[in-house]
């Protein structure tokens, strides 16, 4: 069994990967937000950053995403992240900030291939209705990628929390990690 340190070096250590490789389980999350109903609403995003120094995860998304509208309105937002090999769920809470027109979004776009551009592109928001099957990029133009920067947003997850959950047969075991000022709180607890 580990301690509590090693736990938390692991977790960063998939996260981190996670960000890298689109192979790791943890390249994969669902993220969760309040909508204006105060209803939950979870969907599925890749993890493009996890900045251990920060403190911080990072997914990309279009501007004009429900989501975006609802952690505008309530930044408390918390992701979930499983290995199944490795019987690992990994559940994040913070406060997330979107980002757009920055420098840095400029970098992250610049090093995107036209495939991920073409996400962006799209000539009406994601969620909303249409008449017939499509995906509203029926007139996309690879020249006109570039016109996709306009929606593209970073969305940063400043985490508070982190519960982890390991699936075992000799017992299942938990964890709670909490950011304070100086540094990480950390306890068992029941699984
Ligand atoms: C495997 C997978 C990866 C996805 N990655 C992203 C992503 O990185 N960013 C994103 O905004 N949506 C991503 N989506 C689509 C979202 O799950 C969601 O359908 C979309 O963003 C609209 O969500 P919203 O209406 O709640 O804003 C992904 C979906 C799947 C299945």
């Amino acid at each position: 069994m580990h301690t509590l340190e090693e736990i938390f070096e692991d977790i960063w250590q998939r996260l981190e990967k996670g960000a890298k490789s689109h192979s790791s389980a943890f390249h994969y999350m669902q993220v969760a937000t309040v909508d204006f109903q105060n209803k939950p609403k979870v969907r599925t995003v890749v993890l493009r950053g996890a900045t251990r120094e920060t403190c911080e995860l990072q997914f990309n998304t279009d501007g004009r995403a429900k989501k975006c509208d609802e952690i505008l309105k309530n930044n408390f937002v918390e992701v979930c992240l499983y290995d199944g090999e490795a019987h690992t769920q990994v559940r994040i809470s913070g406060t997330a900030v979107l980002e757009k027109n920055t420098e840095k979004a400029k970098k992250l776009w610049d090093k995107m291939r036209v495939d991920s551009k073409k996400c962006y592109c799209a000539a009406v928001p994601s969620g909303n209705l249409l008449e017939k099957e499509g995906d509203a990029l029926e007139d996309f133009k690879p020249e006109e990628a570039e016109a996709g920067f306009e929606n593209f947003v970073n969305c940063y997850l400043k985490i508070e929390k982190i519960d982890w959950l390991l699936l075992a047969h000799s017992g299942h075991r938990r964890a709670i990690f909490c950011k304070v000022e100086s540094g990480w709180e950390s306890s068992w607890a029941v699984p």
